[in-house]
């Protein structure tokens, strides 16, 4: 039976691959390396940078595919519904052609589990029922325990909810079921959105790579220079790729340490 494998290779950091998912790449006849501009560009150096210090079976392929384009003249939910068959029509005209016996390795930023669409695609593929095959995945550090790590700090306050989310869910309001969010995919900024004069944030930026770089403190204090590094730190490497952690005064105050 064909595999596909979904290996969670960390967030920036080679180090960051696990001892299983270097066994994981190592058990893969075809690695699929996703290509497209410059942040993409980064990204797929990363996973050849993965492939080429912890790749040791010389039989492997690696195949580069061009990300298909996602369309933006429809409902957001169509386009990214269209975009996620076009990338399952490419994983399985793939797995068409390979041996009945042979292993997909498909290798996903962080963790396949958070804000990653690749199990969904695989499932795509599974659903349209023209090629069988196995899933197993192998799970990966995400950038937000880079981000918690490079700051050393506990995601949770004692016994607290914290509210994954992205940057345009955040710049619509406040989340209603915590005080602490953690936030990803913000390209508008939306901590500037976020009034509490005691609020604080714990901000990241290419975590895990040479690059790094780390802020924190009150977010009334450090909005803007935030905002000026994350502009600056664009223009510099062409992409940006953020993570933070707003805190606000618990509501029953006088507790939790962080
Ligand atoms: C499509 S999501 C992928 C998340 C990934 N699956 C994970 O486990 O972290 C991309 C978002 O993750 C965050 N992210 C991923 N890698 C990052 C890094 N090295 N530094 C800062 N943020 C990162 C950013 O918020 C970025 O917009």
């Amino acid at each position: 039976m064909r595999k596909i494998l979904v290996i969670g290779i960390g967030a920036g950091n080679p180090e960051h691959m696990t001892v299983q998912a270097i066994k994981a790449l190592n058990r893969a006849d075809v690695l699929l390396i996703p290509t497209k501009g410059d942040e993409k560009a980064f990204l797929a150096e990363a996973r050849r940078d993965i492939c080429d210090r912890f790749l040791e079976n010389p039989a492997c392929r690696i195949l580069d595919y061009a990300v298909p384009v996602r369309r933006a003249d429809g409902s957001y939910e169509d386009g990214v519904n269209d975009w996620h068959h076009a990338i399952a029509a490419i994983y399985e005209r793939t797995l068409a052609v390979m041996g009945e016996d042979e292993t997909l390795g498909l290798l996903v930023w962080g963790d396949p589990m958070l804000y990653d669409s690749t199990l969904r695609i695989v499932g795509h593929v599974r659903a349209a029922g023209r090629v069988s095959f196995e899933t197993e995945v192998i799970p990966g550090i995400t950038s937000v325990q880079a981000l918690c790590a490079g700051h050393g700090i506990a995601l949770n306050r004692i016994g607290l909810p914290v509210e994954i989310t992205t940057g345009r869910r955040l710049a619509e309001g406040w989340p209603e079921s915590a005080r602490d969010a953690l936030v990803m995919l913000d390209g508008v900024q939306a901590f500037r959105t976020v009034e509490d004069p005691e609020a604080e944030i714990w901000w990241g930026a290419y975590l895990g790579t040479p690059h790094e770089i780390l802020l924190s403190g009150r977010l009334a204090d450090m909005a803007e220079t935030i905002a000026e590094t994350r502009r600056r730190a664009r223009e510099d490497h062409g992409w940006i790729m953020d993570t933070y952690l707003i805190r606000r005064p618990a509501a029953d105050t006088g507790e939790d340490a962080p």
